[in-house]
């Protein structure tokens, strides 16, 4: 499969900052994909997210070396194009309001009017990105007077009304209840099956675990590791680098310790399934 996203040996500083906060980034993100970016407070999820979008080094500036490559072009070369292409939801949903609309459905319908949408279409795709996100009967509100929770899926249902082929999401469940967390996931699955790539920063492993297709592991700025999500997220030095992994392995990791035979630690509540039936109901071998 061809990458429709990717960095080649990127290094980027801040402006005024001395040390770089990505550092010789090289990622291949392949369309129809989803990955989870990982990684301890300050270790470079939002910058890889902002660079991923092409914010830098224009709207950030600082210094980069490198090169970002969206299906095969510079992205810089796309300029106000690529609002079309990549959506992107802030880590602070405040930032994403456009601070001249008065009600939560004339927000979510912004993007699509500075498009030049004609109005009926844009009436049909935001009430269908509200719908997605559950925010319809927050049509009428003010913005401005959103709970956290609300004004996370405010941004997320201004992002999808778009439709684009990517959708970055910089920790966009950090202010939602579970149930809302599910059904952000829910959506997750759901653009994946139209053959959306979706890259999602993200704190809580054991969503991670259950949807994403590949991780990609940050730590002080370098990639960790990445690739097979099961592999990244049973691994023993996660905490060690400040990533908590998913509740099913950490009981695996217990029980292990305490001498129960689980060779290999499940990540998913079905990998869980399997390892536990194992060990209660060994097969018995015919003679
Ligand atoms: N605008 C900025 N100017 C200067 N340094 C910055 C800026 N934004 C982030 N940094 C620095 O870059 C590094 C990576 O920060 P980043 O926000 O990307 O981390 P993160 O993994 O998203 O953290 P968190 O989990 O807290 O959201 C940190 O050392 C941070 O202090
Ligand atoms: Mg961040």
């Amino acid at each position: 499969m061809y990458p429709i996203l990717e960095c080649r040996k990127i290094t980027y500083s801040y402006p005024l900052q001395h040390s770089p906060s990505l550092q010789n980034i090289n990622l291949m993100l392949e369309q129809g994909k989803v990955y989870g970016i990982l990684g301890a407070n300050g270790s470079g999820k939002t910058t890889l997210c902002s660079l991923l979008r092409g914010f830098m080094p224009k709207f950030y500036q600082g210094t980069i070396t490198g090169e970002v490559l969206l299906k095969g072009r510079p992205i810089a070369e796309y300029g106000g194009q690529l609002v079309k292409e990549i959506g992107y939801v802030f880590q602070n949903p405040f930032t994403q309001l456009s601070g001249v609309k008065d009600t939560v459905f004339e927000e979510v319908a912004y993007g699509l009017e500075n498009m030049g949408v004609p109005a009926d279409d844009i009436e049909a795709a935001v009430i269908q990105a509200m719908e997605n996100t559950n925010i319809r009967d927050l049509a009428l509100k003010h913005p401005r007077q959103l709970s956290g929770g609300q004004l996370q899926r405010t941004a997320l249902a201004s992002a999808l009304v778009q439709n684009p082929d990517i959708l970055i999401l910089d920790e966009p469940t950090s202010q939602l209840d579970p149930q809302e967390t599910s059904n952000v996931f829910h959506i997750i699955k759901k653009l994946k099956e139209q053959n959306k790539t979706i890259i999602i920063a993200e704190h809580k492993t054991d969503w991670i675990a259950e949807y994403v297709d590949e991780v990609v592991l940050l730590e002080k700025g370098r990639v960790y590791d990445k690739g097979n999500k099961t592999r990244i997220l049973s691994n023993p030095e996660l905490e060690e680098i400040g990533i908590m992994p998913p509740q099913v392995t950490l009981l695996c990791q217990k029980l292990r310790e305490s001498g129960i035979p689980i060779i290999t630690l499940p990540t998913t509540y079905a990998q869980t399934k399997t390892v536990l039936e194992k060990l209660l109901f060994p097969i018995v071998e015919k003679r």
